[in-house]
């Protein structure tokens, strides 16, 4: 199966094929070529160029890209779409002026999530899972991370994972599973923190991994939920079963969250809303990926990660939905294209490698895909008619997709 893309008006996100991750300046250096071709080859991108260099090519579908952008479809790092019900309630009460913490003390939040979750049938939270997971398919996602943590006990969070594994069965986006048992501590084991990180090592760990359910172990490291000890203590475990950590970290307070991720070899952390300058400088000298997650401030009012910041001091930044219930309820890749250039002002080109080849980073992916390169899967998007690049993130809100392309084709 062969697919021709021609007379591309701006191909971007063009990358050597050995290239994993862009650090800093290198954020902004992937290259562009307008009036170009791309091929793709059974689900590979085989050439591109400019169209004055293609020739006569044969192929068995072919795309007209007159006037549109060709850029690597995005790679969301970070999700949680595996979810019952909603929660507009808290909406109502953080416009009233409480504050996510406030809203989870009383109760709320991710233990409200995980009360209507009990009571869901595996049926109706895959329905509502898929739909979601189409929605960022079709806002140009072609690889998700989805995470359990609504679950809280082995057989909810098991429920979830296997809600995850049928998605991977059925949709055509790539899709990593992975196990946040240290999401909140279950209403069961209130007051009984420790007990409860004691079940998720003894008892949940080692089912997730007998199961071969989960790839990665993530941990909600921050004030008011789990310490930097006890997420050693969890990350450990992940280890000795083989799930590698991705871990939520300074999104409330600058609590060591970071150092424990890079201290155990985490792939990324998550959030850094409160990233202070000795995180970065921490982060800067390890090989994990400070992924920042703008919907998340942007919806729950907190302030940005210093995503500027950090790339300006070297780092590989990615960006990523983080779509769930409570925090972002929202998977639209393009808004958070916007989010990355208008709220963090990082150029368009830097907020796209963030949510490409840095966010294929984000879940050890970006050998094939992120970038387009010779060798790396032809996952694509096809912006409708637009007058540049840098048009996609500035008209915020408008339907900009025209097509996605996994594996070299059209879904
Ligand atoms: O990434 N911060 C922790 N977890 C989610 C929110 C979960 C929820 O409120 O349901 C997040 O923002
Ligand atoms: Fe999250």
């Amino acid at each position: 199966m062969r697919l021709l893309i021609k007379n591309i008006g701006t191909l971007a996100g063009i990358l050597p094929a050995n290239m994993l991750c862009l650090r800093g300046k290198e954020m902004n250096s992937a290259e562009v070529l307008t009036d170009a071709f791309l091929i793709a080859e059974d689900g590979v991108i085989v050439r591109y160029g400019k169209m004055e260099e293609m020739g006569e090519v044969e192929a068995d579908e072919v795309i007209d890209g007159e006037g549109r952008v060709v850029f690597p479809a995005f790679c969301d790092s970070h999700s949680h779409i595996v979810y019952a019900g909603s929660r507009e309630g808290e909406f109502r009460d953080k416009i009233a002026g409480m504050t996510y913490e406030e809203v989870a003390a009383r109760g709320g939040g991710i233990l409200n999530s995980a009360d209507r979750l009990a009571e869901a049938s595996e049926e109706e939270l895959y329905e509502a899972a898929e739909r979601r997971a189409w929605r960022m398919i079709r806002s140009g996602a072609a690889t998700l991370e989805i995470k359990s943590g609504y679950g809280l006990t082995m057989e909810t969070e098991l429920k979830m994972l296997r809600v995850i594994r049928r998605l991977q069965e059925n949709l055509p986006a790539t899709i990593k599973a992975t196990f946040l048992g240290a999401h909140a501590v279950a209403r069961d084991f209130k007051g009984r923190q420790a007990e409860y990180v004691e079940s998720v090592c003894r008892e949940m760990i080692p089912a997730v991994a007998e199961q071969g359910i989960a790839e990665f172990v993530d941990v909600f490291c921050d004030r008011g939920f789990f310490t930097p000890e006890e997420t050693a203590k969890i990350l450990e475990c992940g280890e000795r079963y083989g799930l590698r950590p991705k871990i939520h970290a300074n999104e409330l307070a600058s609590s060591g969250g970071v150092q424990v991720g890079i201290q155990y070899g985490a792939l990324s952390v998550d959030h850094l809303e409160e990233a202070n300058e000795q995180d970065v400088m921490d982060l800067a000298a390890s090989t994990t990926i400070p992924t920042v997650l703008p919907g998340a401030s942007f919806f729950s009012n907190l302030p940005f990660a210093p995503a500027r910041a950090m790339i300006d001091a070297g780092l590989p930044v990615a960006i990523a939905s983080d779509c769930n219930p409570g925090s972002s309820p929202s998977g639209n890749m393009m808004f958070l294209w916007s989010l990355g250039c208008i709220k963090m002002r990082l150029t368009p080109e830097e907020a796209l490698s963030a949510l490409t080849i840095n966010g294929a980073a984000a879940l050890g992916l970006s050998a094939d895909r992120g970038a387009i390169s010779v060798g790396r899967r032809a996952d694509l998007v096809v912006s409708k008619p637009v007058p540049s690049l840098a048009y996609l993130p500035y008209s915020f809100g408008e339907e900009l997709v025209e097509s996605v392309i996994i594996g070299g084709k059209i879904v």
